[in-house]
């Protein structure tokens, strides 16, 4: 693709993007995301935060809260939705997952929601998340993965995934999440698998939970 073609495809897909995942907020995604987010305190970093979907459900106890988007288009969203909340020490950066451009053990929290699925690396992604959480951090993710137990959803996730990452900002339908977790070195302290409803078929499996640095 050239670069007026993934402009314009993500131009339209932060366009798009509340109104598309409107039904599964209200399905669903809202209850996790408030449950989850109940748990932050202190410093957070929320990466991938797109239009900000999460802001509302952040505790007011939080020390400073620093979202980072890369796309322009989805961080232009991102601030107007901070513009209207009441966190005090709120900052935006642009950096990747990848690339988090934060000191090393600087961060109590960090909040990925729907992210894994579209990084180029969640390796070394969650590696960098690993390397900015002081010990004892809290890596707290919802994130829709690979049909684990359903081999004939599976099949379809493989199947679409080509053509699915190209037209929705690189989200992969079939990726090991948990898996790339622990192999960064946390330990899972809770996890719910479930269906993430009235989203479709190939991004339905999910999941939700806390992991410990
Ligand atoms: C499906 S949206 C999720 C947005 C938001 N976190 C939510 O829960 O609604 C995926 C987001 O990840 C962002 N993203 C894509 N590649 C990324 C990367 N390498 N590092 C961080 N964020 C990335 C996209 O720009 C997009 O805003």
């Amino acid at each position: 693709m050239n670069n007026i073609t993934i402009t314009t495809m993500s131009r339209f897909f932060a366009f798009i993007y509340d109104a598309m995942l409107a039904n599964t907020e209200e399905a669903c995604l809202q209850d996790w995301r408030k449950e989850l987010l109940a748990n932050v305190y202190g410093d957070i970093l929320e990466v991938g935060a797109g239009t900000g979907a999460n802001v509302g459900f952040y505790p007011q106890t939080i020390r400073s809260l620093t979202v980072s988007e890369p796309d322009k288009f989805m961080r232009k969203k991102l601030k107007i939705k901070l513009s209207s909340n009441t966190i005090k020490q709120c900052v935006i950066k642009n950096f990747t997952m990848e690339n988090i451009d934060l000191a090393d053990e600087s961060i109590d929290c960090v909040v990925s929601t729907l992210v894994c699925c579209s990084v180029k690396n969640p390796v070394k992604s969650l590696n960098q998340v690993y390397r900015v959480l002081k010990p004892g951090g809290l890596l707290v993710f919802i994130e829709h993965v690979a049909a684990e137990n359903n081999p004939a959803r599976l099949k379809w996730q493989n199947r679409i995934n080509p053509i699915w990452k190209r037209i929705s900002g690189n989200c992969h339908t079939n990726r090991e999440t948990e898996k790339y977790i622990k192999q960064a070195g946390f330990t899972i302290k809770s996890i719910e698998k479930s269906s993430m409803r009235k989203a479709p078929a190939f991004v339905r499996p999910t999941i939700r939970g806390i992991a410990v640095k």
